[in-house]
C-alpha cells in the first residue's frame, strides 16, 4: 500500500517540516512510491484506522515530532515508521539530557548551566546572570533545552547582550540551557543505517554568510555556504564520524539521525546535539550528506520505508 509522510505539526518549526515533507514525498515519488502526505492533526489518526499507510514517514520538527510523542500515537495505532522509538526520541530531543548521555560515552560537549525561567525570576536575573559568567566565562550560547532551527538561540559575547538572550530564548521554552562558546568549524554529521548497521556520512561544513546559522541562514536559499565533505584534517573528520556514531548509539537512535558538531582547533568535535527528525529542505544539511555520498536521497528513504515496514 501507499506510504504515509506526516508533516507539518504545531510546533515552531511547522513552516520548515511542510518544506521537509515536500521533498521527500517528491523524492520517493521519484523512485516509485505510492505516497500520501497529510499533517498531524485531530483527523490523524482516523484517518490511519480506516487506511492503514504500509509505512510513515514521520518529518515533524521540534516538539510533538521530536520529543517522542507522535511516535507514541503511532505505535498505538500499530503502524510501522522510519527513525527512533518514541523512548529514544524523548532522550535525545532534550538537549542537557542528550548531553549527559553523550559525555558519559566519552564525546566532549560543551560546559553549561540549565536554568528554568522560573528560576530566572525568583532570584532575579542579575544574581543569575552573574552566577553563569563567572562560571562559564564569556562568550556564551543561550538556547531553549528543547527547540530547534535555533529558534529562540543567541551567542552572548558581553554581560549585557545576555539579558536580551534569556528573554528571546525564553520565548520558545521554559528552560534554557547556556553553554559555553566553543570556536571552531560547524558541521553536521548524518548516521543512517539501511540494515547494515549505523554508517556515517560525509560531515557537511556550514558556513552562513552573515557569521550566524541562524533561521534565516538556513532557510535561505544562498545565505550560507555548505562545504561537503567538510574541510578537515582526515583525523578530525574521522573523529566526527565517530562522535556521531558514538552519539546515535548511546542514546539508542535508530535508522536516521543528524548529530551537530564544533570542531575545535585541535581536531576534536564538540557535540551540541543530535536531531531524531532532521530536516530535509532544499537548504537542508542531510539531502547534502546524501548527495555527497554519492547516494540518491529518494532511494535512501524507500529504503528506510521498506525496513520500518518489513
Ligand atoms: N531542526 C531542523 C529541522 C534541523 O535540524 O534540520
Ligand atoms: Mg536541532
Amino acid at each position: 500500500g501507499p506510504v504515509l509522510v506526516l508533516a507539518g505539526g504545531l510546533s515552531h518549526e511547522r513552516e520548515v517540516s511542510l518544506r521537509s515533507g515536500r521533498r521527500v514525498a517528491e523524492a520517493l515519488r521519484a523512485v516509485g512510491l505510492e505516497v500520501y502526505e497529510r499533517d498531524a492533526d485531530a483527523g490523524l489518526i482516523p484517518a490511519i484506522q480506516e487506511d492503514p499507510p504500509s509505512a510513515v514517514f514521520p518529518l515533524l520538527h521540534g516538539t510533538a515530532g521530536e520529543d517522542g510523542s507522535l511516535r507514541e500515537v503511532l505505535d498505538l495505532l500499530e503502524v510501522p515508521y522510519v527513525g527512533s522509538s518514541a523512548a529514544a526520541c524523548r532522550t535525545a530531543f532534550d538537549k542537557p539530557v542528550a548531553k549527559t548521555i553523550v559525555s558519559a560515552a566519552g564525546l566532549c560537549t560543551p560546559p553549561s548551566v540549565v536554568l528554568p525561567h522560573e528560576t530566572f525570576r525568583e532570584l532575579g536575573a542579575h544574581t543569575v546572570l552573574e552566577r553563569i559568567v563567572a562560571r562559564l566565562g564569556l562568550p556564551l550560547v543561550v538556547k531553549p533545552t528543547k527547540g530547534g532551527s535555533a529558534l529562540g538561540c543567541s551567542v552572548v559575547r558581553s554581560m549585557d547582550e545576555l539579558p536580551s538572550a534569556m528573554v528571546s530564548c525564553f520565548s520558545y521554552g521554559e528552560i534554557a540551557l547556556i553553554e559555553r562558546y566553543v570556536a571552531g568549524t560547524e558541521v553536521s554529521v548524518a548516521v543512517i543505517d539501511i540494515g547494515d548497521g549505523p554508517r556515517a556520512l560525509p560531515a557537511v561544513e556550514i558556513v552562513p554568510d552573515s557569521g550566524m546559522y541562524d533561521y534565516t541562514s538556513r532557510y535561505t536559499a544562498g545565505a550560507t555556504q555548505f562545504v561537503a565533505p567538510a574541510r578537515l584534517p582526515s583525523a578530525a573528520a574521522a573523529a566526527c564520524a565517530e562522535a556521531a556514531l558514538v552519539a546515535h548509539r548511546a542514546l539508542g537512535l535508530r535508522d536516521l539521525s543528524r548529530s551537530d558538531l564544533i570542531v575545535d582547533a585541535d581536531g576534536v568535535p564538540w557535540f551540541l546535539e543530535v536531531n531524531v527528525a532532521p530536516g530535509m529542505t532544499e537548504t537542508s544539511l542531510v539531502p547534502l550528506a546524501v548527495e555527497s555520498a554519492g547516494l540518491d536521497l529518494g532511494v535512501l528513504c524507500r529504503d528506510l520505508l521498506h525496513l520500518a515496514a518489513d
